[in-house]
């Protein structure tokens, strides 16, 4: 592959990529996130610009770019079994060749922290129903039902496409107070952002939260602070909800909504794209659009 979204995006003026560009690649994208759910069962849980690549224009520029190398850097490593030859890392193979630049097409990889839901493992903590327990997803990116512990599956990887949606059309992060002054990740910050996007949750996920629960996890995990943690409500500092539903850290709650967040849109898009990432941002896993249903939504239907 040749490099990384955020670089190619960075070679479009003021880069952002052009609108009907972005959107052929989102439906690419989500054709490989519907495979990976219906084909494969599979949860990636780290989607972000660095793990999306665009693969090369043409054969020539990876030749060339080994031609204009000799002798390529390299150094020795053991790994255990004997050694072997790493070779010098590169991101940046030149200019593209425009001829060819519709080839390019963006591909979803890094499976490292990928959890299969279609049989049990150590890293789900899989409970019976395909649902993982333990928290996944990079902090900015994590989904509700992940935060309040209510067990997730593949609408977690929906969830964080649709925050990633900013990042692919824009330059401006959607959610903006997830880490606190020194850097930790701020859970409470996080949902009062949720909660100014989108409104309170439903009682049903906040009823699922407390029942999952009363069950501790099979393994302890390490938190970002470093304490032992036996559930997620240890983990992410919890509880954010009283027993009557309400929200205890109501002062952090932003005066943003949803609609001020897309200043990279044309207003004869915007309302397109609101529609379509409200089917992705939902408080409730299940009623979030799956990524087959997403990809006949009208906003990726390009011309008039
Ligand atoms: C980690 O867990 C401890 C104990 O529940 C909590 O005090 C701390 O805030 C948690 N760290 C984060 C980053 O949420």
């Amino acid at each position: 592959m040749r490099e990384p979204l955020w670089i190619f995006k960075r070679r479009f003026v003021d880069r952002q990529l052009p609108l009907a560009l972005a959107k052929a690649y989102i439906y690419f994208l989500l054709v490989g996130l519907d495979y990976l759910h219906s084909d494969c069962k599979t949860v990636h849980t780290d989607l972000k610009l660095g793990n999306i690549l665009m693969s090369f224009e043409n054969e020539n520029i990876l030749t060339n770019f080994i031609n204009r190398q000799q002798p390529m850097q390299y150094k020795p490593e053991s790994d255990g079994e004997g050694d072997r030859i790493v070779y010098r890392c590169h991101n940046d193979l030149g200019p593209l060749d425009a001829r060819d630049i519709k080839e390019m097409v963006p591909k979803i990889v890094d499976f490292g922290l990928a959890t299969r839901l279609d049989r049990p493992s150590s890293r789900n903590g899989f409970i019976g129903q395909q649902l993982g327990i333990y928290p996944i997803q990079p902090d900015y990116y994590r989904a509700p039902e992940v935060i309040l512990g209510c067990g997730w599956d593949f609408k977690a990887d929906i969830w964080n496409f649709g925050v990633l949606l900013w990042n692919i059309l824009g330059s401006q992060e959607l959610f903006q107070q997830v880490y606190d002054t020194t850097g930790q990740y701020d859970a409470k910050a996080h949902l009062a952002e949720m909660i100014a996007f989108l409104g309170p949750p439903p009682t049903a996920l906040l009823e699922k939260s407390t029942s999952m629960l009363r069950t501790k996890w099979p393994h302890p995990m390490t938190n970002d602070t470093g304490k032992l943690c036996h559930d997620a409500q240890e983990f992410f500092n919890g509880p954010f909800f009283n027993a009557e539903d309400k929200f205890l850290y109501h002062s952090l709650i932003p005066s943003r909504s949803l609609e001020d967040t897309t200043p990279f849109l044309e207003e004869n898009d915007r309302d397109s794209f609101l529609s379509f990432v409200r089917k992705m941002l939902t408080w409730l896993p299940e009623e979030r659009s799956s990524a087959r249903e997403l990809m006949e939504h009208p906003f990726l239907k390009l011309g008039p």
